[in-house]
């Protein structure tokens, strides 16, 4: 904008300067040329009254030669003639010359002098021409009225001035029109160029559509590759095929390995056949896009019980069942390897020390033997996996914290990020850990620890600052551990976009009827939703507490509005899981036995559901509440975002999730609070749909654009960077030692 008012306050100067300069020339230029003609007239005039005049002034006929004047100056320009004789008196003159003429005013020559006087009001032009006969001389003097000379130069004036405006806005009209039309074809080929280089192309563009400087941006655009900005510019449309360009051009010809304990497709026996399953799991939700966009090798373990008749000998299958396009490594653990490495260690002591959910850790030494040992076997694995001395690893999460430092001695070249999904705790906290030094070290195998929030990259930081004999830059957040170095950075997670989920949605008018029709629920009755596996740390109890409050102090909405709260069971082996399976279906019997004499309230659904089925009911609801007590960022807030392409439907969601950094347009709430839950609850039914559009519209843009394939991207950009930071350190050291051999071999 400031540089259109800057170019067009330059255009209008312009054109005010060629206005003030170009009417007055002409207006000039007319009236010598009206002037000149004057003068002609007046020569003619003289020769013409020549002769006559030079006889009766022989005779001093004055009469006559005053009569031969008025003829004169019957010419309607021609105002006055006199006779001023050698003295400079005017003998002879004609009745309307101007009072206060005088024969000084007139220029009196030897030869025909034309000059302007101005008197009074009017301009004049007062011709003199010599006459002379034998006794006397004196000058003839014609006086002109300048009058209709002015006149034609002022017509002159406006009229070029009317002529240049318009010329000069039929001009402006054009180039804009000129402008636009061709900014708009170069702007298509060069987005055309650009989508080109992001898909791996050279951008080359269509030579007549080609801006004059294409050559110089295409140029351009293969130096800055694209994928830098792309790192920079958070707005930027991160898609499959942005990151698969990442993946070409940042890291060509690297291996791509995932390790994480969930596998993403588990296979298991049912009636006599084999189905495949999707996990309930925030980290599958993410990651399982990434690798159908750019394949390679995810190491996770084999759960499920058909999982080990559907792989290979050497335990591998590729997948997704539909199109596969990457290969799972099954990895199998015994039961009591599971019971200490998963229950015990990872979900007894890590996943309740992580969240601040008053749930207290439980550290047992035998479960640390079989994290250390399960560990142990994923970098096995992992080993055995990896094709290339350099591969990228990507290790996903708590379970795996020891396993960083285990393939840093294996696999020294390796680009590993970790990326912790779970808050990290303050240091008094992690404190309590007994193997909180062995868990630190671990991690800082990896190249670059990841956070989903700037808080829990410092917390970590802190952590290392109590527990290790670290260097700590926090500028650069880097930390140094002996000769290992370890970027801590946060890199928020999300989910895909466009879900695939989305795909085959039906309406949302057809969700909600079918929704519904399932609940038997009328059509004036308002739904609301929550979703998650059944862990103590969502809030469940709380919010179950907050509609029971909610629905106590406005009796008006009993029978008016419904909340389905679907749950997957989960980790069912640990006492605090199955507690509070069985709190949560007293607490809804008991708010259904006094609030729901016609229709029940509290919907529990123990039961996984598919991707599908969940985005169905986001589309029915009315609104979703996610009231984690903690955690690292909750997908599930995203996912309901997402499915609402209708702009409707309000998103109650809890402060100490990760999102509500994100998704500030949300009703945030304390989820320890019931009282003021139900008040959010009742906020979101009154709230209009205007403002639903609104806090919705702004939510789904922040998703859309902070997609799962920007965390990926913004991983793989940082992997590509340290890798070839490595390389030139590798190169420089190489060329450091050449030298001091040279240096040697000279000295010697
Ligand atoms: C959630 C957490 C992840 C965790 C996963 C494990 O998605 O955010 O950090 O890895 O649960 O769930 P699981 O059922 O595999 O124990």
């Amino acid at each position: 904008m400031k540089f259109v008012i800057r170019y067009g306050l330059a255009a209008l100067l312009i054109m005010i300067a060629i206005i003030l300069i170009v009417p007055p020339f002409a207006a000039s230029l007319i009236e010598q040329w009206s002037q000149s003609d004057v003068e002609s007239r007046s020569v003619l005039a003289f020769n013409s009254a020549l002769d006559d005049f030079t006889s009766l002034f022989e005779e001093h006929n004055s009469k006559r030669i005053v009569a031969l004047f008025d003829r004169m100056a019957l010419d309607e320009q021609l105002l006055a003639v006199g006779f001023c004789d050698e003295q400079g008196a005017l003998l002879y003159k004609t009745k309307e010359m101007p009072k206060n003429f005088t024969c000084k005013q007139a220029t009196l020559r030897k030869t025909p002098t034309f000059s302007t006087l101005r008197l009074g009001h009017s301009r004049l032009l007062i011709s003199s021409f010599p006459v002379a006969t034998p006794d006397e001389q004196g000058h003839l003097v014609l006086v002109h009225d300048l009058a209709l000379v002015e006149q034609r130069g002022a017509e002159a004036r406006l009229w070029t001035i009317v002529v240049l405006v318009g010329v000069v806005f039929l001009a402006a009209a054009f180039a804009v029109l000129v402008t636009v039309l061709l900014a708009r074809r170069w702007l298509q080929s060069l987005r055309s160029a650009i989508d080109d280089v992001r898909l791996g192309g050279s951008g080359t563009m269509e030579a007549s559509d080609a801006p004059p400087f294409a050559g110089e941006f295409r140029h351009l655009l293969r130096d800055l590759q694209l994928t830098d900005l792309a790192a920079a510019g958070p707005d930027l449309d991160w898609s499959p095929a942005m990151l698969r360009n990442v993946l070409t051009h940042k890291l060509p010809g690297a291996e791509v390995i995932v390790v994480s304990n969930r596998e993403p497709y588990i296979h298991n026996h049912k009636d006599n056949q084999i189905i495949v399953q999707t996990p309930a799991s925030g980290l599958v939700a993410a990651i399982e896009p990434i690798m159908r966009a750019c394949g390679g090798t995810w190491i996770a373990h084999g759960s499920g019980s058909a999982d080990r008749k559907t792989v290979d000998r050497f335990d591998r299958i590729r997948v997704p069942p539909v199109a596969p396009n990457y290969t799972l490594r099954r990895v199998w653990i015994s039961e009591e390897e599971q019971n200490g490495y998963y229950y015990g260690l990872a979900n007894e002591g890590l996943w309740p020390l992580c969240h601040m959910a008053f749930v207290r850790p439980n550290f047992r030494e035998e479960d640390w033997h079989q994290y250390e040992l399960i560990n142990a076997r994923y970098a096995e694995a992992v080993a055995s996996e990896a094709k290339s001395s350099d591969p990228i690893i990507l290790v996903q999460d708590y379970h795996f914290a020891l396993l960083p430092g285990m393939l840093r001695k294996r696999l020294p070249d390796a680009t590993i990020i970790t990326f912790w999904h779970i808050p990290w705790p303050n240091p008094e906290v992690f404190g309590i850990c007994p193997w909180k030094e062995e868990i630190i070290a671990g991690l800082l195998g990896s190249s670059v620890v990841g956070f989903h929030t700037q808080f829990h990259c410092n917390n970590f930081l802190d952590a290392v600052d109590r527990i290790m004999e670290a260097r700590i830059d926090r500028e650069r957040s880097l930390v140094s551990l002996g000769a290992m170095e370890s970027y801590v950075r946060p890199y928020p997670i999300s989910i895909e976009w466009p879900p695939a989920a989305m795909k085959d949605q039906k309406s949302v008018p057809a969700c909600r009827a079918t929704v519904r029709r399932r609940l038997g629920l009328a059509d004036d009755v308002r739904l609301g939703v929550g979703i998650e596996r059944f862990d103590y740390t969502k809030g469940i109890l709380d919010r179950l507490r907050a509609v029971d409050s909610f629905l106590t102090s406005h009796p008006e909405w009993q029978n008016r509005f419904v909340f389905v709260q679907v749950a997957a069971p989960t980790r069912t082996k640990l006492a605090a899981y199955t507690e509070l399976q069985v709190e949560a279906a007293e607490l809804a019997r008991d708010i259904n036995a006094r609030l729901g004499a016609h229709c029940e309230p509290i919907r529990l659904i123990v039961r996984h559901h598919e991707p599908d089925e969940i985005f169905e009911l986001f589309r029915a609801a009315d609104l979703c509440i996610v009231s984690s007590l903690h955690d690292g960022m909750n997908l599930v807030a995203k996912e309901f975002v997402a499915a609402r392409d209708d702009e409707q439907g309000v998103l109650l969601l809890s402060t100490f999730a990760g999102a509500s950094r994100e998704l500030t347009e949300a009703l945030i709430l304390n989820p320890y609070n019931a009282r003021s839950m139900g008040v959010a609850i009742e906020q979101a039914l009154l709230m209009s749909a205007a403002e639903q559009r609104e806090r919705m519209r702004l939510m789904r843009e922040i998703v859309r654009l902070r997609n799962v394939y920007r965390w990926a991207g913004q991983m793989l950009l940082d992997a590509a960077d340290l890798r070839n930071r490595k390389r030139i350190i590798q190169i420089a050291s190489r060329r450091r030692s050449s030298t001091e051999i040279l240096n040697r071999v000279q000295a010697r």
